[in-house]
C-alpha cells in the first residue's frame, strides 16, 4: 500500500509519531517557462505560505528560500481532476483507493485538487455528505465534491439548496443508468435540471440507457457470453448517444447548462458536438481511458498480468487481466479515442476527468462467471498529466497552454475557484507542477501509489515527466520522493453560477416574449 512505501522512503505519515522534515514555505522556481492558459513566458515563481506571491524574471531572495532550477522545463498549475471516485460502495463492494492513497498518488503524478462524487445514503444528500466529510478527514490534497442525485422528492429538492448555499458544493450528478440502484428516469431528470438551474447548480450526466443496457446484458447472457468482452457488447456506443442526445434535449428544453461526464464514444461526442454548434452550453468531459484505450483489452486476457500480484493465500483465484478494463460507459472499439482526443484539441470537447473507480483483482473477481457482477471502474488520478501529456502535446496535438487549460484551468473556471485554482498568477494556491519535457515515464503497478495490484496503463512509457509537485505550498514530490500528510488536505468550496451561467435568464426572458406573439394570436381567435 502507499502507507508502507512511505515508510520503505523514510517517511513515516502521522501516529506512528516519527519526525518529519516539512519543507520551508518559501519557495523560488527559477528560470522555467511558466505556463498559463492565457498565456507563457520564463519567468521565476516566488512561493509563501501556500500562495504565489510573484510571477517575473530574475526574482531575488534570501538563503530561507528553497530555490528550484526549472531551467528548460514548464511550471504549470497542479492538475485539477474532475471526476473521481475514492473510497465509494459501488456493486457490492468498497473501491480500493481511499481519500488518502488515492490522493498521494494524485500527487506522484501531478495533480493537485480532485473533485468526487459525494454517493447520498438511502436518497439522503445530508447523510451522504456527512459520511464523505468522515472519508475526506485523511485527506492530503486539496478536493471538492459533487453530489450524486439518486432518489427524487420534496426533501432531496431542499437538501440541494443546503448543499449549494451552505456546503460548497455546485454539482450534482444523474445517473441516467445502473438500474435498480443510481438510475432515475426522464421525469426526475427534468425536476433535477429545473432545480440545479433555480440554484445556479450544473447538472451532470452519466449518459447510457438504462433499460436498454440491461436488455443488452440480457441478450449477452443468454448467449453464454459472461466474460468482460460481453460488458461490451451489451452496450454498444449508440446507447451513450441516445442517452447524450436526450439529455442534453432536455436541458435545452429546460434551458440550463449540462455537463456530461466520461464521453467515450465518437455517437455521444457527436451529440456535444451538434449542441455547441448550435449555441447549446454543453460541456464534454472525456476521460483518459477513452482517450488511449481500445476495446481490444476486453478480448485479450494477458493471464500473467494480473496473476502475479494476486496474494498468495488467494493465489487459486486466476483473474484474467480483461477484466481491470470493465469500466462504464466501456472502453470502445479503436478509433473512438483517436476521434476524442480531436474533439479535445479542437475545443469540442474542453476539459479531461478520470473516473478513478480502482478496485483488486480480487474485486474484479466478483464477476469472474458473469461480467454483470465485474465491479466497475479503472485508474487514472496519477497517470492523468502524464498520459495527457505525452498523447496530446507530445504528438503535436495540442499547445503547453491548451494542455493547461484542459487538465486545470477549464475545470477551475466551470467549478468557480478560478483563479485562486488553475493558474500561475498572484494570489492564486501554490498548488504547482515542474514537467520536464526531456524526461520520459513508465506506468507500471509495480511502481505506482495506488493500493491496486494492476494498472489498465501497464508497461505505457512516454515522454514529460512531473519531476516536482508543490501542494498548497509545500514541496510533496521530488526525485521520486512523496511527502504527503493525512489531513493537510483542505475542502474547496465551490460557490453556485459559475461563468456557464451567464446570459441564462436574458435567453429566459427572450424566450417568453417570443412566446407573446402566438400566445395573442391564439387569445384573439378564441
Ligand atoms: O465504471 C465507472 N465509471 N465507475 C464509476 C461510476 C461511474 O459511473 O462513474
Ligand atoms: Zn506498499
Ligand atoms: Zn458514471
Ligand atoms: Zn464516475
Amino acid at each position: 500500500t502507499a502507507t508502507n512505501q512511505f515508510c520503505e522512503a523514510g517517511i513515516d505519515y502521522g501516529e506512528s509519531g516519527c519526525q518529519i522534515s516539512s519543507s520551508s514555505s518559501k519557495i523560488l522556481i527559477k528560470g522555467g517557462t511558466v505556463v498559463n492558459s492565457h498565456h507563457q513566458e520564463v519567468a521565476d515563481v516566488y512561493v509563501e505560505d501556500g500562495l504565489i506571491i510573484a510571477v517575473q524574471p530574475n526574482i531575488k531572495v534570501g538563503d530561507d528560500v528553497i530555490v528550484l532550477d526549472a531551467t528548460g522545463k514548464y511550471v504549470m498549475p497542479g492538475g485539477i481532476d474532475p471526476h473521481t471516485h475514492l473510497d465509494m460502495e459501488f456493486m457490492g463492494t468498497q473501491t480500493i483507493d481511499d481519500f488518502f492513497s488515492g490522493q498521494a498518488a494524485a500527487l506522484a503524478g501531478g495533480t493537485t485538487m480532485h473533485i468526487d462524487f459525494v454517493i447520498p445514503v438511502d436518497g439522503s444528500l445530508t447523510a451522504g455528505l456527512k459520511l464523505y466529510k468522515q472519508k475526506a478527514q485523511k485527506s492530503c490534497m486539496d478536493y471538492g465534491f459533487h453530489m450524486a442525485i439518486t432518489k427524487w422528492d420534496e426533501v432531496v429538492s431542499k437538501e440541494m439548496d443546503l448543499m449549494v448555499k451552505e456546503e460548497g458544493i455546485n454539482s450534482f450528478k444523474f445517473f441516467m443508468l445502473y438500474k435498480g440502484s443510481f438510475m432515475i428516469n426522464d421525469e426526475l431528470l427534468i425536476e433535477g435540471f429545473k432545480k440545479c438551474k433555480s440554484l445556479g447548480a450544473l447538472p451532470m450526466v452519466h449518459a447510457e440507457n438504462g433499460d436498454a443496457v440491461f436488455e443488452g446484458q440480457k441478450r449477452m447472457i443468454e448467449l453464454g457470453i459472461t466474460g468482460p468482452e460481453g460488458h461490451a457488447l451489451s452496450r454498444p456506443p449508440l446507447l451513450e448517444g441516445e442517452a447524450t442526445a436526450r439529455a442534453i434535449r432536455l436541458a435545452r428544453f429546460v434551458n440550463t447548462p449540462l455537463y456530461v461526464v466520461h464521453v467515450m464514444s465518437i455517437d455521444a461526442m457527436e451529440e456535444v458536438a451538434k449542441a455547441r454548434k448550435s449555441g447549446q452550453r454543453v460541456i464534454g468531459e472525456p476521460v483518459v481511458s477513452g482517450l488511449i484505450l481500445n476495446d481490444s483489452v476486453l478480448w485479450d486476457p494477458d493471464f500473467s498480468i494480473a496473476s502475479k500480484h494476486v496474494p498468495l493465500v488467494i493465489c487459486f483465484i486466476f483473474v484474467p487481466s480483461n477484466y481491470q478494463y470493465v469500466m462504464s460507459p466501456p472502453i470502445r472499439a479503436a478509433g473512438h479515442a483517436k476521434a476524442l482526443q480531436g474533439a479535445l484539441s479542437s475545443g469540442v470537447l474542453q476539459l479531461v476527468g478520470t473516473d478513478h473507480c480502482t478496485f483488486s483483482s480480487t474485486q474484479k473477481a466478483f464477476g469472474i462467471d458473469d461480467f454483470r457482477k465485474i465491479p466497475n471502474g479503472v485508474n487514472g488520478l496519477e497517470e492523468r498529466m502524464h498520459l495527457v501529456w505525452d498523447t496530446m502535446v507530445e504528438s503535436g496535438q495540442i499547445s503547453a497552454s491548451d494542455y493547461v487549460r484542459i487538465t486545470s484551468t477549464e475545470c477551475a473556471k466551470i467549478f468557480n475557484i478560478y483563479p485562486r485554482k488553475g493558474a500561475i498568477l498572484p494570489g492564486s494556491d501554490a498548488d504547482i507542477i515542474i514537467l520536464n519535457p526531456n524526461a520520459s515515464f513508465t506506468i507500471s503497478a509495480k511502481l505506482h501509489q495506488y493500493r491496486t495490484d494492476t494498472n489498465v496503463y501497464e508497461g505505457v512509457t512516454g515522454k514529460g515527466k512531473v519531476e516536482v509537485t508543490i501542494a498548497g505550498g509545500k514541496i510533496v514530490w521530488k526525485n521520486g520522493e512523496l511527502k504527503a500528510f493525512p489531513g493537510s488536505g483542505k475542502y474547496v468550496e465551490m460557490p453556485p453560477f459559475s461563468y456557464v451561467f451567464d446570459g441564462i435568464e436574458k435567453a429566459d426572458s427572450n424566450y417568453l416574449s417570443s412566446l407573446q406573439a402566438p400566445v395573442k394570436r391564439s387569445r384573439s381567435s378564441t
